[in-house]
């Protein structure tokens, strides 16, 4: 069984009369989602930074690599398979942190049900802050499947500690902090509409679930106080001189998120770090940057194998998810698309997405003569 089947799958269902629920292109994908979301929903997820130039070359960079096809060595078994942080997944794909998943369900419990869709592909979900639900609920229908927690590091320490110690006994399996978000960058199109939804008291279950938190609001909290006491806590400038206070705080692996210099990523290695994610936050909160995929080949040389490399931005197809392995990404997230997957298709469409982005992966790499990650190599790229 190979993830290719899936679309033996379809075409079967197909000739039983049943023809997929759920879209196959990312641009319908996105339409659709787009015109299902409130609109308060939509400018959240579609806007990025700025003008959002960073956020369309992300996209765009992919475009100008073409993968080389090999022939007559192609392979009926391919091995997608990676390594990482000790467990074995069947995929090198991730689902990236997504702070509102949770509100793109009707329901309002959309962490979990993007929980249940990692479940059920094994898929990792890397878990926001920003939850809808409290992260134990989330880690708790993760199945078999690893979760990592990803932590927006908090003014206050205790908090920040008690966090990351909740996932730890939830059973999230990495922490990763996320580096360029001690605050928002500048986002037109929320501007233009003021709209924030952690303002609006929107996916803070983490926060309000926290006895920590819970001193700093004292008892029962009106949604003012709970919204107030976040936003002066929320975002820790965070330094070098933080990192080894971070690595104290957890023996789990430890990955920062937003890295894109090779000097960053070489620093973090040596204070302790165990893994790099390579990312510029989907162009959401620094316009005027390049696309993420081209920072990617010198951070991964500086990381020189120490560490994992994991990298988000841009990622639309099965294609993409080939030449960011090709660039040497040792997983690769998708954010936005599946966001929209949940948002339009709940957990089965979030389950069609990640899917059919294992099958084109899988399929681009039989037919093209690159049965394993390891036969993935920046060889089988050409520039154009
Ligand atoms: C609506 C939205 C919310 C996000 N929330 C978070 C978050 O809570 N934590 C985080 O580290 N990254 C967050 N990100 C960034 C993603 O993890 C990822 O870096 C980004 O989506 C990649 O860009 P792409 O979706 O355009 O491929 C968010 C992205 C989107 C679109």
């Amino acid at each position: 069984m190979s993830f290719g089947d899936y679309q033996i799958e379809l075409y079967l269902g197909a000739l039983g009369g049943v023809l997929p629920a759920h879209p196959f292109d990312y641009d319908e994908l996105e339409r659709n989602a787009l015109a299902a979301l409130s609109p308060e929903l939509r400018t959240y997820i579609a806007g990025g930074a700025g003008n959002e130039a960073t956020q369309r070359a992300n996209v765009a960079a992919f475009e100008r690599y073409a993968l080389v096809p090999r022939m007559l060595r192609a392979s009926a078994e391919r091995d997608l398979s990676v390594e990482l942080f000790g467990r074995r997944l069947a995929s090198p794909l991730l689902m990236a942190p997504v702070g509102v998943i949770g509100l793109c369900t009707p329901d309002q419990h959309g962490d979990v049900h993007a929980a249940e869709a990692s479940a059920a592909t094994g898929v990792p979900l890397i878990g926001s802050t920003l939850m809808s639900d409290p992260l134990e609920e989330v880690a708790a229908a993760t199945g078999d499947t690893p979760a990592w927690f990803q932590l927006y590091t908090p003014k206050n320490r205790d908090l920040a500690a008690s966090l990351v110690h909740r996932a730890e006994k939830a059973g999230y399996e990495a922490i990763v902090v996320t580096l360029d978000t001690w605050v928002p960058g500048w986002r037109p199109r929320d501007l233009a509409s003021g709209n924030f939804p952690q303002l609006r008291g929107k996916a803070l279950a983490n926060y309000t679930s926290d006895p920590v938190f819970a001193e700093m609001t004292g008892p029962d909290p009106d949604p003012g106080t709970v919204v107030m006491t976040w936003v002066g806590t929320f975002g820790h400038p965070v330094t070098w001189e933080d990192l080894s206070w971070l690595r104290s705080l957890t023996d789990l692996p430890l990955v920062l998120k937003g890295i894109c210099h090779p000097d960053d990523a070489r620093r973090a290695l040596d204070e302790g770090v165990d893994g790099i994610y390579c990312s510029n936050h989907g162009g959401r909160q620094a316009n005027g940057g390049g696309a993420a995929l081209d920072w990617l080949p010198d951070v991964v040389a500086a990381v020189d194998d120490r560490a994992p490399v994991v990298f988000d931005s841009g990622v639309r197809t099965g294609a993409d998810v080939v030449k960011a392995l090709a660039l040497g990404a040792t997983a690769v997230a998708v954010g936005r698309p599946y966001a929209y997957a949940l948002a339009l298709g709940g957990v089965a469409g979030a389950v069609h997405h990640l899917r059919s982005l294992q099958a084109e992966t899988d399929l681009i790499m039989a037919v093209d003569g690159y049965p394993t990650l390891a036969d993935l190599t920046a060889d089988c790229l050409r520039r154009l």
